[in-house]
């Protein structure tokens, strides 16, 4: 089966054989050495000097310990939503008893400076947060303005990078990224479990003033602890950190600024022959991702006759809506190890669909523009 999803994504096979290695001692020189690389190469990507705590942890697991380890009860968070992901952040924070102060977005559209600074300045917040790249929506968000927003107001600018970091442009420190949290099984093209926090100076320092923070496994004090030592505070996941080493050496050689160049091309190459198939894109064309594309699904047309046909037919799984657009559009991720000919394969099998279905376009159209793009 082909997966086309936004994560996890399919995996080269030198990654999979490499997590079929013996499994070592994680105190063990040997294993810090490969520690060492997985941090050294993820900090190129991440574009920082910070210090990363790899987490044994999907990439929830990293937003949670961004926020247990610098918010306490009562204190004041400011979401920027916009999407499944960018809410997750207010609950998260609501569930380490922050109030949480919302700046709402509307689904497939990206915020305004003005927006931000409104909710900004009529709080007390001393921590921000923001979806680099809006999964659930298909939307990268400008994250530069928030961290210049962020210093100005002297707040803690917590990003999720989770489908951004290996794909597109992530300037941790350039943008003030104070706790910058990504995942293992998205654009980077490792195996699913590994979470990473960037963590600023700064933030360290709230998390050391932080007295009644609630969080032990979590804590990122304990991963710069280990750090220190070239460990990792508990027992990781040996095997997905072979893996993990794998992907990151395999995203050295392809070089960082030509994977995220790839990703932009086939990005615009997909959204373009998507339109000449007489589609609409559900993401504003002023903020649309890189790394996931959604679309509308045509009004005579249900899920599954774009997705269920998609997967029996043709063995391509790809995502469908969530929360209010459930139904209403579906999914496509074409990121981490994503070519081409994933994308002409996936709109040629859309094209027969949409066809059979009496969708009003000219056969060819789709795949045509993709080829012509592309050139
Ligand atoms: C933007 C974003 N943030 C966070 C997550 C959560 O990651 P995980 O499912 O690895 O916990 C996802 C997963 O799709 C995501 O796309």
């Amino acid at each position: 089966m082909k997966l086309l999803i936004p994560g996890p994504v399919e995996l080269d096979s030198t990654v999979s054989n490499a997590m079929a290695k013996p499994i070592m001692g994680h105190r063990t020189p040997i294993f810090s050495e490969i520690l060492n690389e997985c941090w050294s190469i993820l900090k190129e990507i991440y574009n920082t000097r910070n210090d990363i705590a790899l987490i044994t942890g999907s990439g929830t697991s990293a937003m949670e310990a961004a926020v247990a380890s610098v918010v306490k009860d009562s204190d004041e968070v400011v979401v920027i939503e916009g999407g499944k992901f960018g809410e997750r952040f207010g609950e998260i924070s609501e569930a380490f008893g922050a109030k949480v102060n919302t700046v709402p977005v509307e689904w497939g559209k990206s915020f305004t400076k003005e927006d931000v600074e409104k909710v900004v300045s009529d709080s007390n917040a001393k921590v921000i947060t923001l979806t680099h790249n809006e999964t659930s929506t298909g939307v990268i968000h400008n994250a530069e303005i928030v961290g210049k927003i962020a210093r100005e107001y002297d707040m803690l600018f917590i990003m999720d990078a989770v489908t951004s970091l290996g794909g597109d442009v992530v300037e941790t420190d350039k943008w003030g990224v104070d706790l910058c949290v990504s995942g293992s099984q998205k654009c980077l093209a490792a195996p699913p479990g590994l979470g990473f926090v960037a963590v600023s100076n700064k933030a360290y320092e709230a998390m050391e003033n932080n007295q009644k923070r609630k969080a032990y496994y979590l804590d990122l004090l304990r991963y710069r602890k280990a750090l220190k030592k070239e460990t990792t505070p508990y027992t990781p996941s040996v095997s997905l950190i072979y893996g993990l080493n794998t992907a990151l050496l395999r995203i050295k050689d392809e070089g960082i600024n030509v994977r995220i160049e790839r990703h932009r091309k086939l990005a615009r190459v997909f959204r373009e022959a998507v339109k000449a198939m007489n589609l609409e894109l559900f993401a504003d064309s002023s903020c649309a991702s890189n790394t996931v594309t959604s679309i509308k699904i045509p009004e005579d047309m249900n899920d599954d006759d774009i997705r269920g046909n998609l997967l029996r037919e043709f063995e391509i799984l790809v995502a469908g809506g969530q929360a209010h657009v459930k139904g209403k559009i579906f999914r496509i991720g074409h990121m981490g190890n994503v070519q081409f000919g994933d994308i002409i394969q996936v709109l040629g099998a859309m094209e027969i669909i949409l066809k059979r279905k009496g969708h009003s376009f000219k056969l060819g159209e789709g795949v045509k523009t993709a080829l012509e793009e592309f050139l």
